[in-house]
């Protein structure tokens, strides 16, 4: 277990992203089940449970631990006074050498769409995890009707790189996805990696 990875508190003065804690529940709770019908279309199905606060215990912690193996960072997105969720960050199967990426995935709550809020947490939570985890590629992918998130990604500056049959089980149905990437220009090998790659580009 890696425990020295600094836990994120990430902020513009217009929102606050982090790991919740167990006070954050109810908060939580409160944005899920306000959500519940806006997200059902996009998201996969929800356990029975997830609604509950005993779910909630158990995935905070299973955060937490899965975030000091530097497997995946699953953040939520607070109002300014760092107690309302309006939203979540996941990036999730962070993986080292020789790939050095993971997938993103984000929701806001209904009342905050077409505001650009979305937009303002990845400019801060990006960032932030290609260089906590030194990554090189970030995926996210879509509906191929996700308007509003391909627009998104679009300005993020991510890539669509193609589509992908019954990618994801969404809502019960296995869907196509479209298939969309940010990479790292300037990554840089660090540590034990440093000897295993070399300077320039197609050298073998
Ligand atoms: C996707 C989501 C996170 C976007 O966040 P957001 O803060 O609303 O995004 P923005 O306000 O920056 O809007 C994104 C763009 O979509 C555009 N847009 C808004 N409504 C739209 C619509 N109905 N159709 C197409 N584009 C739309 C906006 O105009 C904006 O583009 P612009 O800045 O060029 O004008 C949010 O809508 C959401 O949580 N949706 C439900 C969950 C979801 O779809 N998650 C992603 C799964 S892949």
């Amino acid at each position: 277990m890696n425990s020295i990875i600094p836990l994120p508190y990430l902020t513009d003065g217009s929102l606050i992203i982090r790991l919740a804690t167990s006070d954050d529940i109810p908060a939580i709770l409160a944005f899920f089940t306000a959500n519940r019908e806006a997200l059902g279309p996009v998201e996969p199905r929800r356990p029975d449970n997830f609604y509950t606060v005993s779910f909630w215990e158990m995935r905070i912690a299973l955060n937490l631990s899965h975030y000091e193996q530097a497997r995946n960072a699953c953040l939520f997105v607070f109002e300014p006074n760092d107690q309302t969720v309006i939203g979540d960050i996941n990036f999730t199967n962070i993986s080292g050498y020789p790939h050095h990426g993971c997938t993103l995935g984000y929701a806001l709550a209904q009342t905050q769409w077409g505001h650009g809020r979305m937009q303002r947490a990845l400019q801060l939570a990006i960032p932030w995890i290609f260089a906590t985890f030194n990554l090189h590629r970030v995926a996210a992918n879509h509906l191929p009707d996700n308007e509003r998130s391909a627009r998104l990604l679009q300005k993020m500056g991510f890539q669509r790189e193609g589509m992908a049959r019954d990618y994801l089980l969404i809502d019960g149905f296995w869907r196509d996805h479209i298939l969309t990437a940010l990479t790292h220009s300037d990554w840089q090998a660090r540590d034990h990696t440093a000897p295993l790659v070399h300077k320039q580009r197609g050298k073998h």
